[in-house]
């Protein structure tokens, strides 16, 4: 890669482990790990932060799980997007819904972490997804819409373009009940229509929600599913080995 450094053409796909507040699973830095890049299947972890080093050393491609805008200041408790790419990192994950629910993270500065983001050399990836109420309200485009929205209103000033985004819905994630396969392909074909038409084939949208070894294939079946950001199932190296290879036959 370098990551995930996109191919227009073939859009190969992106398995992107978060592992959230978890220490490294085990055999993460294995010789055999399957954390590990792999033919035709772009891989990148997601550690916390006291991991990030670990990770970089043992051969892993890095990303951090998030990172302030400003390249440093007074903001206790957070690290910099300049910091994590200083430390080796080479993405970072922008507004995934954990930190939107748990910091209150807004779009607004979801759209500058992106920039700075970009401005680090790090590849970015965008969350969003509608909660359930939003869904059960028949709202969930105009959500996903919002959020992406507020993203390419700020880029629109500048010379980047987005690479990745992940549609996780929320009731989705770390539920078990994953979204169905014509529900986040139908998801995914919208988000890419809203982007700019000269990088719709070029942007690599992700699934996250529940996806594991069993229903990996029929997710990443789909026309505009390019990938996974795999939460639990990433915790398992096993279950995780599982789903790389499952990718590994859907590479484009
Ligand atoms: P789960 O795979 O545990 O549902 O988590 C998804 C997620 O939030 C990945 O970022």
């Amino acid at each position: 890669m370098s990551p995930c450094y996109t191919d227009p053409v073939t859009r190969p796909t992106l398995i992107a482990a978060n592992w959230k507040m978890n220490p490294p699973p085990e055999g993460w830095n294995a010789i055999e790990s399957p954390y590990r890049q792999t033919d035709g299947v772009d891989i990148v972890v997601f550690p916390p932060f006291v991991y990030l080093k670990s990770c970089i050393a043992a051969g892993l491609r890095t990303g951090a799980q998030c990172g302030h805008p400003e390249p440093a200041g007074a903001h206790t408790g957070c690290i910099s997007m300049a910091m994590t790419a200083q430390e080796g990192c080479e993405a970072v994950l922008c507004g995934h819904s954990d930190r939107r629910r748990d910091q209150k993270e807004t779009d607004n500065f979801i759209a500058e972490q992106v920039v700075a983001a970009f401005e680090n050399k790090l590849f970015a990836i965008l969350c969003i997804g509608e909660t359930e109420k939003e869904r059960e309200a028949g709202r969930e485009r105009e959500v996903v819409e919002r959020q992406l929205q507020s993203v390419l209103d700020l880029l629109q000033s500048t010379t980047y373009n987005l690479q990745a985004i992940a549609y996780e819905p929320v009731w989705a994630i770390g539920t078990g009940r994953n979204a169905t396969p014509e529900q986040a392909q139908e998801m995914h074909a919208f988000i890419r229509s809203l982007l700019p038409e000269t990088h719709q084939s070029a942007t690599r949208i992700l699934y996250g929600g529940s996806m594991n070894a069993a229903n990996a294939e029929e997710l990443l079946r789909q026309p505009d599913i390019d990938g996974g950001l795999v939460g639990g199932a990433s915790l398992k190296s096993e279950e995780f080995r599982k789903i790389v290879a499952v990718a590994a036959v859907h590479h484009r």
